[in-house]
């Protein structure tokens, strides 16, 4: 697995993070199963709860275009060490990806560290059948 194209996706597309109100900026990029790079960032609101995370920006944008299964996601933060995704994005990513996805937390230092979806959320919200 390649993950420079996605790191600097993810970096790149983090310098367009509307985020005046936290000041935390962050990018996201995912790499789908049709082998698109899909990327995002926070998008913050004056009407807080209206805040879209970097994550689930990224998903939707797979999502619309029909290309919606990420096999790869990266987050990054300028955080030391790098920041974990939250619980919400979380769980939008595992109604589209495997348990086994690779998420990989970096920051502009070079700090790295992968885990799995599954490692993340062991433990999504699921409907009950029927
Ligand atoms: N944020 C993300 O973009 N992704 C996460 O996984 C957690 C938090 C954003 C939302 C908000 O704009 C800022 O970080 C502070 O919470």
């Amino acid at each position: 697995m390649d993950w420079q194209p996605l790191i600097r996706a993810a970096g790149e597309t983090r310098e367009r993070a509307h985020a005046p109100y936290s000041g935390f900026r962050v990018g996201s990029a995912l790499l789908t199963a049709g082998g698109a790079i899909f990327s995002g960032c926070n998008v913050e609101n004056r009407s807080y709860g209206a805040t879209v995370c970097a994550e689930r920006v990224a998903l939707a944008s797979a999502v619309a275009a029909g290309d919606p299964t990420p096999v790869a996601i990266v987050v990054i933060t300028d955080t030391s060490p790098p920041s974990l995704p939250c619980g919400l994005c979380l769980q939008a990513l595992s109604e589209f990806a495997a348990p086994e996805l690779p998420v990989r937390l970096v920051n502009p230092a070079g700090e790295s560290r992968e885990l799995r979806l599954e490692e993340l959320l062991p433990h999504p919200f699921e409907l009950p059948a029927g």
